[in-house]
Formats: C-alpha cells, structure tokens, sequence
C-alpha cells in the first residue's frame, strides 16, 4: 500500500529560523479557493484585518470583529496545507490588557487551528507580547504605520521621516523582538529606516512600504492582483485581475442576453437508449 507523504505545515519557528536567510514570502489571503492557490508559493499566509476594506467594503479596519477573524481564518486553513497560517488580532480584542488579548488569541488559535496571531504595536504592546508567547501564543509584530491607529496617527502616515519617528520606530522594533515576537511586519517605514530596524533586531522583519533588505515581503493579495479600486504607492500591481474579471462578466452577459449561454453542452437531457448507444460507440 503506497501512503501519500505528508505535508509538514510550516511554524513560526520555521519562519524564526529564516532570519537573514532566503526572503520570506507572504500574502494575504482571507478565502479557502485563494489560501489553496498561494499555498505553494509563500510561507506564511495572514489573514489579515485588512478584510474589512477588501471584503466587506469598510472605510477602515477598526469595525473588524473577533468573529469577522476566526471566520476567515478557518475557510484559509481548510484551503491551505504548507503555508504558517497568521490570524490578525482586530482592533478592540487585545489593547485593553495582557489578560483580554490572551481570551482573544486562544480563541483565535482554537477555533481557526492556525499557528500564529499577529497585533499591531511597539513599546506599549511589549508586556502583552511577552504574557502571550510565554503562554504558548506565538506573535508577529506590527510597527510602523499601524492602521488600526490611524485616528490617533491622523491618518495613514508614512513613519521615519524625523529624528523622533526613527527613535520611535526603533525603540518599537527592539522592544516587540525582545518581548519574544518570532517575526515583525514593518509598514510603511521609510526605507533606509526598516533596512536599519532589519540590522538591529534579531527576529526576520517583513516588509510593506518599506525596504528590499527586509527578511520578506508581504502584500494584500487583491492590490497586488489589480482587483482593489485604490491602492498605496508601494503596491506593485502584478496582475489586471480586475480587467479580466470585467471581460469575462461583459462576455457572459452578451451570451445571456443572445441566448447562446447556456449552450447545448451546458444543458442536461434526458438521454434515450438509441442515444446513449450512439455516445458510446462515438467515445470509442
Ligand atoms: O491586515 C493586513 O492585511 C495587514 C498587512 C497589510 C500586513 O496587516
């Protein structure tokens, strides 16, 4: 009896052990048909809280819920096998204390099966990150520009632009490695700014809008697919998804309308015996 060899799904130790290595490849995924694609592409898929916008429509992340989350997150593990799974922490689910965000991530990690959370935040988050990975909760960082505190921000800023800001993005960066994140996601960082935060801290950093030195990359897998109506300027579009899917949507209703969709082929028929006989011998 020959046994099909079994798919090792990838760990955030895995992910650790990539410091300075091959980059890292990542994107976003929030679906099972799309996981099953990336699959056997990237490293690790996030589900990110960037659904909101993509999926649902929403301004910004900040009305993204615990279950909005755990629902993705489950339909990406069903269609992945090899990828590390990373559930996005929503806002509102682990700011208020250690405690909250522990309740939030073991439900995340319970009810999704996935091998990691992510949450957004640098210095002041460092005490929750340490709280959860020592209780078995493996976390990715989130520093730089941090959406889900755009209101505090004033918007979606580009951080590193002053002394302050690189002292700042810094001291966030050495803060969330050493509370024992096992990888760290730099947004929006200016680049000499995430290459310097690359050299300095010990955990691989994975990189938006910010720099080809970081240990690996990662996209929302709609902008880089061209099916997003906006993007940022470091979005680089690697497909026109979005003009396929309206030829195709424009072909099929010209069909409809003309009546020669459904074709006969599309169509079941009740088939005689005389006919049956005649697709047999024609199959040979
Ligand atoms: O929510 C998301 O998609 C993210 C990525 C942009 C890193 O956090």
């Amino acid at each position: 009896m020959s046994v099909e060899p079994q798919t090792r799904r990838l760990n955030a130790i895995d992910i650790l052990s990539r410091k300075g290595g091959t980059p890292i490849v990542s994107l976003t995924s929030y679906h099972a048909h799309t996981a099953a694609i990336m699959d056997p592409h990237v490293d690790f898929i996030l589900v990110g809280d960037s659904l909101g916008m993509v999926m649902h429509g929403l301004e910004s992340t900040i009305p993204v819920t615990l279950d909005m989350m755990i629902l993705q997150g489950l339909a990406v593990m069903r269609g992945s096998k090899r990828a590390l799974v990373v559930v996005d922490m929503p806002f509102g689910s682990y700011e208020e204390s250690p405690q909250a965000a522990f309740r939030s991530a073991a439900r995340i990690m319970k009810e999704t099966g996935c091998g990691a959370v992510k949450m957004e935040g640098g210095v002041h988050m460092a005490e929750t990150v340490r709280f959860l990975t020592q209780r078995g909760v493996p976390v990715m960082g989130h520093i730089g520009l941090t959406p889900q505190s755009f209101n505090t921000m004033g918007g979606f800023k580009v951080q590193g632009k002053t002394e302050a800001s690189v002292a700042a993005v810094l001291a966030d960066a050495r803060a969330i490695a050493d509370a024992g994140a096992f990888a760290l996601v730099v947004e929006g960082v200016i680049e000499p700014v995430a290459r310097e935060i690359t050299q300095s801290v010990a955990i691989p950093t994975i990189g938006i809008g910010a720099s080809p030195d970081c240990d690996g990359q990662i996209l929302v897998l709609e902008d880089m697919l061209g099916l997003s109506p906006r993007v940022p300027k470091f979005v680089k579009k690697f497909g026109n998804l979005g003009g396929l899917i309206g030829e195709a949507i424009s072909s099929y209703a010209e069909e409809v309308k003309a009546r020669t969709f459904p074709a006969p082929e599309n169509v079941y028929t009740l088939k005689t015996p005389a006919a049956a006989e005649a697709a047999a011998k024609s199959k040979g």
